[in-house]
């Protein structure tokens, strides 16, 4: 049964393999942007996720065009890295903002249509870094961990409503985000990973089609790691 799929951050990077997968799969979708909408694949809609106005003017456009969201993938994220005391307050904060509080405000305007509808899904893209931090990314890693204990609360919240909410945790993943790390911290995360490479975007798309899909109804307040072992234990 196609289902109306948006993925925030959907037009590059993890978001747009998202996006592909559920259109492969037969899915209505959409993709919010930022900068610059992906080709004419999808329903795009800017949308800044720290600006609630914004946010809310999306979720209306997707809703007059393809009903109301039931697959809910909140993957819009950005990193500031910075040693702890080169970090300044606005580089923790807008990445909190962007990452975690971003993810909140875009599961809150989807919630009330799919309690209304009895069924949905919501997957926060975390990080491996939420679980077992990361030098340089206390920002970062406060953001993502934060997902858990909001994905878990609100997994509580919903669980008898039809609704699951999940967290993927990639680990190293090759797109732009990664590509600006130096030479040096890219060998370092590369030596620790057990499958001995990077993963795709892709790898992360097949789990978040997952764990949306009607096969997962059962799997709540989860935390599945797509990072080719580097989290292992955490
Ligand atoms: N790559 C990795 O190794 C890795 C590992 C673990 C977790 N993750 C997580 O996976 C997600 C996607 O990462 P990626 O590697 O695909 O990163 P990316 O290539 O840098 O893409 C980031 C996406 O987020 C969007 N975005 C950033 N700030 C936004 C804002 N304020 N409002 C709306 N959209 C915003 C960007 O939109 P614009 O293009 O318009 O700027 C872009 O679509 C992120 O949450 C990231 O933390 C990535």
């Amino acid at each position: 049964m196609p289902r109306t799929v948006l993925v925030t951050g959907g037009n590059r990077g993890i978001g747009l393999a998202i996006a592909e997968e559920f259109l492969g799969r037969g899915d209505r979708v959409a993709v919010t942007y930022r900068s610059e909408p992906p080709d004419g694949k999808f329903l795009a809609v800017r949308c800044d996720v720290s600006d609630p106005e914004q946010i809310d003017a999306a979720f209306a456009a997707v809703e007059a065009e393809l009903g109301p969201v039931e697959i809910l993938v909140s993957n819009a994220g950005i990193t500031e890295d910075r040693p702890m005391l080169r970090m300044q307050e606005e580089q923790f904060s807008r990445v909190i903002d962007t990452n975690l509080t971003g993810g909140w405000r875009c599961a809150r305007r989807a919630l009330p249509k799919m309690l209304r509808g009895r069924w949905g899904r919501i997957v926060f893209v975390s990080s491996v870094a939420g679980l077992r931090g990361n030098q340089g990314q206390v920002n970062y890693a406060a953001s993502k961990a934060g997902m858990v204990g909001m994905a878990r609360s609100l997994a509580r919240e919903v669980a008898t409503s039809g609704i699951t909410v999940n967290v993927v945790a990639p680990g190293l993943i090759e797109t732009d985000m990664t590509a600006a790390l130096s030479g040096t911290r890219k060998s370092t995360h590369l030596a620790e990973i057990p499958a001995g490479r990077a993963g795709r975007p892709e790898d992360v798309a097949d789990t978040v089609a997952w764990l949306a899909g009607e096969r997962a109804g059962y799997v709540t307040g989860a935390v599945v790691p797509v990072d080719g072992g580097l989290g292992m234990g955490h």
